[in-house]
């Protein structure tokens, strides 16, 4: 069994150190065997990079997954979102000797491995309002809803960046899946993939909804028996650890991280 502690945006910025360095503190006495943070830690990249430090006294391997506002451009110029995520963070990572889970993996003992993803919004998640927009309408209303709009820079559509991370996700999956030493897999995502972790947001605007979650990417990960949990982040609402059914492969527990700005949580999921 391995025991894995999840959280997710941290914030670092508007969420203070001390409270971040208090979450630490209880973090390590939960005495997981690895850490996993899906996403928003910090901008600009040096309070990213302030938050990564903040993690170094867990003295377990600590996966990094990007969330969108780490990927925010700074109005006195700096790098594009594109050099952030490409370059940027996961050097910063890395650097502390920090698992940059979009690309590398977390191989535990007993053979659970932890893989991540920043995942991305594709509007895949509808309502009555929305069923019937085009992908360009969404790209039109987002700088209204979301601060995305006005901050992420980079020459992607948003279906096409969440295609091009899913894409790279499913194809390390299948790597994983073949290896007969990996027992069961861990995927972090910052952005939501399954429904059923966005319950709980309270009266949000319809429209933003959509900016909230890949719902395409959870039913990809679904073909993966191996994918035995999911977390996430982003939506600041949580979901305690659920498991839940699934016809014909084995169960999946779901969580979703409900870390606010200055009110950051975790979870433990024993797999
Ligand atoms: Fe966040
Ligand atoms: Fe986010």
């Amino acid at each position: 069994m391995a025991r894995i502690v999840c959280t997710s945006d941290l914030h670092l910025g508007i969420t203070p150190a001390r409270t971040l360095k208090v979450l630490v503190g209880d973090m390590a006495r939960a005495r997981p065997d690895a850490v996993v943070v899906a996403g928003d830690l910090g901008e600009p990249a040096e309070l990213f990079c302030a938050c990564l430090d903040l993690l170094r006294p867990l003295q377990v391997p600590v996966g990094i997954v990007a969330g969108n506002h780490d990927l925010w451009t700074q109005a006195g110029g700096g790098p594009d979102s594109d050099q952030l995520f490409g370059e940027i963070l996961p050097r910063h990572v890395r650097a502390r000797g920090q698992c940059w889970l979009e690309e590398d993996s977390i191989f535990l003992a007993d053979g659970t491995v932890l893989a991540g993803s920043i995942a991305w919004y594709d509007y895949s998640k509808r309502n009555p309002q929305t069923a019937e927009w085009t992908p360009e309408q969404f790209a039109r209303a987002k700088p209204d809803v979301i601060n995305d709009g006005r901050r992420i820079a980079w020459g992607h559509t948003d279906p096409g960046f969440a295609g091009l991370v899913s894409d790279r996700l499913v194809a390390r999956l299948e790597r994983l899946s073949g290896d007969p030493a990996v027992r069961r897999i861990l995927v972090a995502t910052h952005v939501p993939v399954f429904e059923r972790q966005l319950t709980g947001r309270r009266g949000d605007d319809p429209v933003l909804e959509s900016y909230y979650a890949n719902l395409t990417l959870g039913r990809r990960l679904l073909a993966f028996p191996k994918v035995g949990a999911v977390v996430s982040g982003h939506t600041h609402r949580g979901l305690e650890p659920v498991e839940v059914p699934q016809e014909g492969r084995p169960p999946v527990t779901l969580a979703n991280l409900g870390s606010d700005y200055g009110d950051p949580r975790f979870v433990t999921l024993e797999l």
